[in-house]
């Protein structure tokens, strides 16, 4: 529990407490390709005025009809600002093409939200590389993405799934929204469109909530560096639901709703939760009790042994209503039998030499993961690797540019990975 920095705006007159004011957790919205962009485009942050939003994307259009007031154009010279075409390894080389721009977004921050659609090309391509570089400018790192439609096609299907996984060893936390259960949601007759706004919604609620259980001063708040403890590991699963009520039975309402939502029922794990966020927010009626009574119904269905963070904010202007948002670790996730992931990248490869973007008297020896004190909980061992490799040592390698990637890039290259 603590007291949030922004309560401090009320002194504003006093010089000395108006200087702590500009101290405070620093956070920015990353929006990746145009999925991102589109879901982030209409988050009001009227109630955040020091929380930033920025996009990302190989498409010069999308950008340039984003009102996001930092926009980025990666990959001019590779992709001519057409897009990445649904190619995610093209997005990769787009990224990288402009690290040391994707450094000064993601710098001097605490938190980044990452938000992405995952499946085509620059969502799937460039949100693990961004995350990486935000980690390695010392952010959490907390990812919302999409996961495509099924009838979207099993080649836009794996894509989607190899950049999760790769998005996991990089982010403390990733929330999957898998657009499959939008449909449960919203009405046969509804677009595409207005499905994807559904998704939309979610993804700002949990971000919104997040921002306010941190920054808003509440009746009880979330801080950040607990938050950022509770999420010890880079790796794991996430539990992530919703849930809203009104009138006099709105907290039981809400409690219902966000334990029977889909965004549950689509997830690995809904039980045994390790770290549970709760946040609530609500009208004058709210009091501690009844907080007290929500965190104790969601907890003995969904976890939370290890820690319980709440936040909870009075919203006069919610009159009755109630909203929860819940977001859990839930233990490190199983490598899929055969699967290939990028290890994260040591980024002083990849930003230019002498970009001032780097950071000063960085070791570049280290790993993201290290200097960011993290422990990435999947790595695949060499006994493993092996063992995969007799697995399909009756296919032909496969060989991109010359270079067999079926052996990871830290072996071919020779990047001793320190633990
Ligand atoms: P390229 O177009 O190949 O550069 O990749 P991209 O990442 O920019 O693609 P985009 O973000 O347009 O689409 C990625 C996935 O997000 C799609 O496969 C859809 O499942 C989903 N998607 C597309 N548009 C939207 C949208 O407006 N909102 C949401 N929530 N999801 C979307």
């Amino acid at each position: 529990m603590s007291d949030s920095p922004d309560s401090l705006e009320n002194n504003a007159g006093d010089p000395l407490l108006s200087e702590f004011a500009e101290i405070g957790t620093r956070i920015k919205i990353v929006a990746v390709g145009g999925a991102g962009i589109n879901a982030i485009e209409t988050l009001n942050l009227h109630d955040f005025p020091n929380v930033k939003k920025a996009a990302v994307n190989t498409d010069a259009a999308s950008l340039r009809n984003s009102k996001m007031p930092e926009r980025v154009l990666i990959g001019r010279g590779i992709t001519r600002g057409l897009s990445a075409g649904g190619d995610a390894a093209l997005a990769r080389k787009a990224a990288e093409s402009n690290c040391g721009d994707i450094a000064r977004v993601v710098e001097n921050n605490d938190l980044i939200f990452l938000v992405a659609g995952l499946g085509r090309g620059t969502g799937s391509g460039a949100a693990a590389l961004i995350a990486d570089i935000a980690a390695s400018k010392g952010a959490m790192v907390i990812a919302f993405v999409t996961m495509p439609f099924s009838f979207e096609g099993g080649q836009i299907a794996e894509q989607a799934t190899v950049a999760f996984d790769e998005l996991r060893l990089r982010c403390e936390a990733v929330i999957p929204l898998y657009n499959d259960s939008l449909m449960q949601v919203v009405d046969a007759e509804e677009t595409a469109l207005n499905a994807f706004a559904q998704a939309d919604r979610w993804i700002q609620r949990g971000i919104s909530s997040l921002c306010a259980a941190i920054l808003k001063t509440g009746l009880i708040n979330v801080d950040f560096a607990a938050l950022r403890a509770a999420f010890p590991i880079r790796g794991g699963h996430t539990l992530y639901s919703l849930g809203s009520g009104t009138g006099p039975d709105a907290a039981q309402n809400a409690v219902e709703e966000l334990l029977g939502s889909p965004l549950l029922r689509a997830q690995e794990s809904v039980r045994g939760a390790e770290t549970l966020v709760i946040h609530i927010a609500g009208g004058t009626a709210l009091t501690l009790a009844k907080a007290n009574d929500i965190v104790t119904r969601i907890s003995g269905k969904l976890g939370g042994r290890n820690t319980i963070m709440l936040g909870v904010n009075i919203e006069p202007a919610m009159n009755d209503a109630l909203d929860i948002c819940v977001i859990g670790s839930a233990g490190g996730f199983k490598q899929r039998p055969g699967a290939f992931l990028e290890p994260p990248r040591k980024i002083e490869d990849l930003l230019p030499r002498g970009n001032d973007a780097q950071t000063p008297g960085s070791d570049p020896s280290k790993t993201p993961e290290n200097r960011a004190g993290k422990r990435v909980q999947t790595e695949l061992g060499l006994d493993e690797m092996e063992a995969q490799r007799r697995f399909f040592d009756k296919t032909r390698p496969s060989m991109l540019d010359g270079h067999p990637i079926d052996t990871p890039t830290y072996i071919r290259r020779g990047i001793k990975i320190v633990l």
